[in-house]
């Protein structure tokens, strides 16, 4: 298969280049990085890169919380408009296949159970309760403390930031293109994505970076709120994987089908911080109590749909993924 990566000069799309091309397809970069003219929103651009290609799998995207609302218009522009010419392309050249980096983000807080009021979805945490070290979401009718549990990709959606909502968006956009030309579009919803070629140290890099540039620089790694917040950590070579088995998966023809992509076995942040500083020798952890604003307190999926459906499994493990990233230092 001739495969089109937008951001395939990027962390994962360039693993996704060389999975492609170890399952014998042929991968064809389209980055601005790579290209100043390979921008997602040149419509002449992308139509001169769609010819003789069977499918697209779109990671270009701004990516990250960047400065919040003050980013908005370039994070439409980038994801949004990007996808919107993207699609609009790739309806006009008859290509019927799409798989887009979908996010977690899309679900906002996620899925929680009172003991009195069964699953719940509880509104973003007060400032007030977070100065207080009160972390955990309460539940909306009667307060109690909530237990976290795994979201579907039939939970609602619930974009809390500018980046979420353009992914969103991003996913809106692929399913109307499958609608209206009979294309099928697979989304994969990633979680926290690590690996080699993680960007480090921009706005916009995860908080494994953060804590390996930290563990290279020999201080500790912070870790915010209690350390107890909980997120799915999953590898870029197991995310690549994923794009692969969804681009060779049998199409279905019209809709968009969501998939999570995580490694189904959630951490804490904590958890990740030791396991770099093991890798590195330390210096240890620390917990500082600080917080974002924006952060939600845990993000776990289930992602046995992808297991069941595309028979993927994550192959790197979360103690061997972290020690090879920890000797990576770039
Ligand atoms: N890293 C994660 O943990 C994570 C989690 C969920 C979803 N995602 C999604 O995965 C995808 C890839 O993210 P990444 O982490 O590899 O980020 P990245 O920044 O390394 O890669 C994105 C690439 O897209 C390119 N790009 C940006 N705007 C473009 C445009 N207008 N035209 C052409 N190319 C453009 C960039 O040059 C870059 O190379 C994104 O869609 C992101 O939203 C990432
Ligand atoms: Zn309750």
């Amino acid at each position: 298969m001739r495969v089109l990566v937008t951001g395939g000069a990027g962390f994962i799309g360039s693993h996704v280049v060389e999975a492609l091309r170890a399952s014998g397809h042929e991968p064809l970069v389209y980055d601005v990085r790579e290209d100043p003219g390979a921008d997602v929103r040149n419509p002449a651009a992308v139509a001169r890169a769609l010819a003789g290609v069977d499918a697209v799998c779109h990671q270009a995207a701004m990516v990250g919380l960047g400065n919040g609302v003050a980013d908005a218009a370039e994070y439409v522009s980038r994801n949004d408009l990007g996808t919107a010419v993207l699609v609009a392309a790739m309806a006009e050249a008859r290509v019927r296949r799409l798989v887009l980096a979908g996010s977690m983000v899309v679900y906002g807080e996620g899925r929680y159970t009172c003991p009195r009021h069964g699953v719940v979805r509880p509104g973003p945490r007060a400032v007030a309760d977070l100065d207080a070290g009160r972390f955990e979401p309460s539940c909306p009718h009667c307060g109690a403390e909530l237990r976290p549990g795994l979201v579907g990709e039939d939970a609602p959606a619930d974009p809390r930031n500018v980046y979420a909502a353009t992914k969103l968006a991003q996913e809106h956009l692929a399913a109307a293109w499958a609608r209206g030309t009979g294309g099928s579009a697979v989304s994969l919803r990633y979680h926290n994505v690590y690996g080699p070629r993680m960007p480090r140290d921009t706005p916009y890099a995860g908080v494994a970076s953060f804590f390996r540039s930290a563990l290279a620089r020999g201080e500790a790694p912070r870790v915010f709120e209690d350390g107890r917040q909980r997120r799915d950590f999953v590898h870029v070579r197991d995310v690549a994987e994923a794009n692969v088995a969804a681009l060779e998966s049998p199409a279905a023809p019209g809709v968009l089908i969501a998939y999570n992509t995580g490694s189904g076995q959630p951490r804490t942040v904590g958890e990740m911080a030791h396991a770099l500083a093991d890798a590195y020798g330390g210096p240890s952890p620390v917990v500082t109590g600080e917080y974002r604003l924006g952060d939600v307190r845990h993000i776990t999926a289930d992602s046995a749909r992808l297991r069941a459906d595309l028979g993927w499994q994550p192959q790197v493990g979360f103690a061997e993924g972290m020690r090879e990233f920890a000797r990576n230092t770039p």
